[in-house]
């Protein structure tokens, strides 16, 4: 039996990393134009090549980022339609039950911690942030990339109430990811100090006992099934 088992697929990690150095380049590019007084912003600016040169970057990242959700969300939709993948990031009643259940094992009033399938409460949450954040921040750089042609549908009053949206919920967003993502993904006690798993794809059998039961039973189960047959099969 293997030691390890393969949790994340080598299209999810392409896109997992692609997203992530896009996102760096959006936040890095955008905030260095918010902030545009300050000492790091211009030094930033200065070391990229210009102004002109870091509004074309975030354009061109912005782009990019758009693509990838795009492809993100047609395979996801693709995938759960044809049932090739289980709706894992689909929220359900057990997700609000979950969380009771948790926090009532992080007060010490219970002693049994929730049993998560694929992907828990706080992940999904995640997820689904980062999914409509990211849609908002579409939209609205669209509008700030194609002001003319926006206005020509909508009252002009549109393109600085979509700045100042893009500006705050890039701001919200990088925030999140940076305090919130990178504390449950990496620091939290349970895997402390990095879990590589988005890059390898592998997860240890005892991490998949501990954090995820409810998939690694059926897993098994698959496994066990899988055998059977194969044993039925054979002459
Ligand atoms: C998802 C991560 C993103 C972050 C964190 C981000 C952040 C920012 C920030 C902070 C600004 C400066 C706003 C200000 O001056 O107050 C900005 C401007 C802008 N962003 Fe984004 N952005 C993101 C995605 C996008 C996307 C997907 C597009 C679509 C193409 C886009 C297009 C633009 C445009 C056109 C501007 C105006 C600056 C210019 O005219 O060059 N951004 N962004």
């Amino acid at each position: 039996m293997n030691e390890y088992i393969v949790r994340f697929s080598v299209r999810q990690r392409i896109e997992h990393f692609s997203v992530m150095i896009l996102f760096l380049a959006l936040g890095l590019t955008g905030f260095a134009q918010k902030f545009v007084d300050s000492p790091w912003a211009i030094w930033t600016i200065n070391t990229i090549g210009g102004i002109d040169r870091v509004r074309w970057l975030h354009r061109a990242a912005g782009v990019m980022f758009t693509v990838f959700a795009m492809v993100h969300i047609s395979i996801a939709l693709f995938m759960v339609l044809t049932r090739r993948s289980r709706p894992s990031m689909i929220a359900s009643r057990k997700d609000f039950q979950d969380a009771i259940t948790q926090l009532r094992y992080y007060l010490r009033i219970s002693d049994n911690p929730a049993r998560f399938d694929r992907f828990d409460y706080r992940q999904k949450f995640e997820y689904w942030g980062m999914v409509l954040g990211g849609m908002l921040m579409i939209a609205t750089g669209f509008m700030l990339l194609y002001p003319v042609i926006v206005t020509r549908l909508l009252p002009g009053e549109f393109i600085p109430v979509a700045r100042v949206a893009h500006s705050n919920e890039g701001l919200l967003a990088f925030l999140i990811v940076i305090i919130w993502h990178i504390f449950n993904a990496h620091l939290s006690p349970e895997v402390f100090p990095f879990d590589p798993s988005i890059f390898t794809g592998k997860v240890s059998r005892e991490y998949m006992e501990k954090e995820h039961p409810l998939e690694y039973a059926r897993i098994m189960r698959e496994d066990e099934e899988k055998r059977e047959a194969e044993t039925d099969e054979a002459p």
